[in-house]
């Protein structure tokens, strides 16, 4: 059977090669992989229609520029469907309702603008849909009926025009809206989500946390990321719902101020990444009582006060305070950590302007406390440390200028 299809296939593309040419890659014919013609295509009924034992059909990068209603007929056994990388702009009505069984349907990377409701109402059991890299610059509320892992990232999307139903889907348990313009967008827009698991947010322009991120039923939420966005301060505890966040990453945004309270109500908080923000101090309360909460990244920043309280009753096992902006940490800082419960392991504190001094006498700490830390940074063969005079380490905040200025100095 599969080697007489291929024969009608073979000679149908020597004709005419403008069609993709598609052969299942197994006796079976169960999964069917098409590879481009030599120009645009409209993808009509009978190329990959009509196999009732078809599982998965790849179609991706097969220059389709577009579907016909019924190009996907008489396939009740499909489960994947892949068209993405094609030149689709949008999808017509009616394409996707004769598979009952599809799970997995890919349109990444075409050049969809909208789409219309009613495209999905027969795809009962989709869980994974990519729309990633279009055009898409509206999601028409009842669209997306029902999908756990749903990626819109990359398209035109502007939060201000977003209809606050957009998400009538409770099931979603992967949001992906990265790479959109997300300001503006209404407050209650994820209010119906009742799985929610992770929410992917970079890049979005967000200038502040988003209000939408509050509602309540977010408290399934696990990994919240935010990260390459122009947020400047977070200065309410607006994380407060999200009681089951684990992990929170705010890198690369300009965060110059942090509410004290922002991490105390995240009892199952285990990562956050704040590296490359515009921090300056860290406050003594900003990680206490967080008591699973193990690895903190505040690198890249401009940071010259860290109080060892600031971790009390955390779980500290891996700290990164490297590229920072620290003449001294307090005496005994990792001794210290200890005794307020966390468990250091991973500390990295290079490319900081540290006395001497002071620098001395951590080495000494985290060596007899058999930490790993950033060792070729201190092999001697580059300074790493600044030093006026006598060798004390000078533990106060008006000592730092002058050493911050030495060392900028010779950097
Ligand atoms: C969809 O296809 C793109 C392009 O081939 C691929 O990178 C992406 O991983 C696919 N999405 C999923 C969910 O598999
Ligand atoms: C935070 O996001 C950045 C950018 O995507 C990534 O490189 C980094 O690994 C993430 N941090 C954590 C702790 O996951
Ligand atoms: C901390 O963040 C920086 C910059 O984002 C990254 O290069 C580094 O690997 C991270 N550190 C750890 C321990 O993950
Ligand atoms: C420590 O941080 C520096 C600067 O961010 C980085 O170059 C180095 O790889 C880090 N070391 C380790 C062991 O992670």
């Amino acid at each position: 059977m599969a080697v007489i299809w291929c024969v009608i296939l073979l000679g149908v593309i020597s004709n005419i090669e403008a069609k993709p040419f598609c052969k299942f890659d197994d006796e079976s014919s169960r999964h069917l992989e098409c590879s481009p013609g030599d120009t645009d295509y409209v993808l009509d009924k009978g190329l990959v229609s009509d196999n009732p034992r078809t599982i998965t059909i790849r179609l991706s990068i097969c220059k389709i520029s577009s579907l016909s209603n019924d190009c996907f007929e008489g396939l009740p056994r499909l489960e994947r469907l892949d068209i993405a990388h094609n030149k689709l702009r949008t999808l017509p009505l009616g394409v996707l309702d004769k598979l009952p069984k599809l799970t997995y349907f890919n349109a990444s990377y075409n050049r969809i603008i909208n789409l219309p409701v009613g495209l999905f109402d027969n795809t009962q059991n989709l869980i994974q849909l990519d729309l990633t890299g279009n055009h898409l610059y509206e999601i028409n509320p009842g669209l997306i009926k029902k999908a756990s892992i749903l990626y819109l990232s990359k398209n035109y999307l502007q939060g201000r025009d977003i209809h606050p139903n957009v998400f009538e889907i409770s099931d979603v348990n992967f949001l992906l809206l990265n790479e959109n313009d997300m300001n503006g967008a209404p407050d209650n827009m994820l209010r119906t989500l009742r799985e929610l698991l992770f929410l992917n947010l970079d890049k979005c322009s967000l200038t502040e946390v988003p209000k939408f991120i509050t509602t309540i039923n977010l408290d399934t939420v696990t990994h919240l990321t935010m990260a390459d966005n122009k947020i400047v301060a977070i200065n309410e505890p607006i994380f407060d719902n999200l009681k089951d966040l684990e992990v929170l990453n705010l890198t690369m945004n300009l965060l110059d101020s942090l509410n004290d309270n922002l991490f105390t109500s995240l009892k199952k908080l285990k990562k956050i990444d704040l590296s490359m923000n515009r921090l300056k101090v860290i406050t003594e309360h900003q990680f206490q009582n967080t008591p699973v909460l193990s690895d903190v990244n505040l690198s890249y920043n401009f940071i010259t006060i860290l109080p060892v309280n600031a971790f009390r009753a955390s779980a500290l096992s891996n700290l990164d305070i490297s590229n920072n902006r620290l003449t001294y940490l307090q005496d005994n800082f990792c001794l210290e950590l200890k005794n307020s419960g966390a468990a250091l392991r991973d500390f990295n504190f290079s490319k900081n302007p540290w006395q001497c001094a002071c620098l001395r006498e951590l080495l000494r700490e985290v060596k007899t406390m058999n930490l790993k830390y950033d060792d070729v940074n201190y092999d001697g063969s580059r300074p790493v440390c600044v030093s006026a005079g006598q060798f004390v380490c000078k533990r106060q905040v008006y000592d730092n200028q002058v050493f911050l200025d030495m060392y900028d100095l010779i950097h």
